[in-house]
């Protein structure tokens, strides 16, 4: 890669105005990106904003709640206004509802909380998003995904992976593993990546409730894998789980197993 070789590309990042999604929009400015700062809430999106600055590239609070089907269409033809194109989709918004609740004590309103951001958030965003990227001459989506979405890894008694439980979010990651197969079928013809990456165990507000507190990755160090995924050009793969199955992340060059 050569430096300043992403200068005036565009990118969305969703879920921007903290942890890992922070950190992607902030390396992407980096790179000279004008990087729209997907956030659900005013004055979260602002601060990120603000703060995102003097990252370089070009940063823009974007009102985004990805549950929202008319502020994904308002967020995309404000893009498409501004921008006429999009280079880079990172689908980062994510959560956990279910920290402490066992397999069997979940809720079919929990599982539907998870899913509207983890899964039915990227459905939509991506497909609102696909006529813009499609204006691109190198467009990749990039989708956070997890570990404990992999079938393989559940299925492995002895990997705790497999102890953990997390009924909502591990069944939404492997839902969403699918649905990048699924796009990166579909769009491969127009020249679409679309890939799914582990950041790896990193310390944020999404696991600060967990029992199991064994996150020691920073956010920066989350940016890594998914950053370097969102840089590839033409010759990136696309349908693949990138950044390695351990707790360490990666790198983009280790497959996660489905
Ligand atoms: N941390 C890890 O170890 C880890 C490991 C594997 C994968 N991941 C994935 O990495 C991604 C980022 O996670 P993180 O650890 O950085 O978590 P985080 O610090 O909790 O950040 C999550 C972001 O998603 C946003 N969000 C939640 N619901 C949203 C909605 N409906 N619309 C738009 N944005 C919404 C949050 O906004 P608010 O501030 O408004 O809540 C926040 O900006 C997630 O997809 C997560 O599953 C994380």
């Amino acid at each position: 890669m050569t430096a300043g070789q992403h200068r005036g590309e565009v990118a969305l990042v969703t879920g921007a105005n903290k942890g890992i999604g922070k950190e992607i929009a902030r390396r992407l400015a980096a790179e000279g990106m004008t990087v729209y700062v997907g956030a659900r809430d005013e004055a979260r999106g602002r601060a990120a904003e603000r703060e995102l600055a003097g990252a370089g590239g070009d940063v823009r609070f974007l009102p985004l709640d990805v549950t929202d089907d008319d502020q994904v269409g308002a967020a995309v033809q404000r893009i498409e206004g501004e921008a006429g194109r999009l280079d880079v989709l990172v689908n980062n918004a994510g959560v956990v509802v279910e920290w402490g609740i066992p397999v069997t004590g979940i809720t079919a309103e929990q599982m539907r909380q998870v899913y509207e951001v983890n899964v039915f958030g990227v459905v939509a965003v991506t497909n609102a998003c696909v006529p813009l990227l499609r204006k691109s001459d190198a467009p990749r989506i990039v989708n956070l995904s997890s570990p404990l979405g992999s079938l393989h890894l559940l299925t492995d008694e002895g990997n705790p992976i497999a102890t953990r439980g997390l009924l909502p979010y591990s069944s939404s990651k492997a839902a969403l593993n699918a649905v990048t197969v699924l796009f990166a079928n579909a769009l491969r013809e127009d020249g679409i990546r679309v890939n799914a990456v582990n950041p790896g165990l990193v310390a944020t507000d999404l696991n600060a409730r967990s029992p199991h507190r064994n996150a020691t990755r920073t956010p920066d160090q989350g940016a890594e894998v998914p950053v370097e995924l969102a840089l590839m050009g033409a010759d990136a793969p696309t349908g693949a789980f990138l950044g390695d199955g351990g707790p360490e992340g990666g790198s983009v060059h280790a497959v996660v197993p489905w």
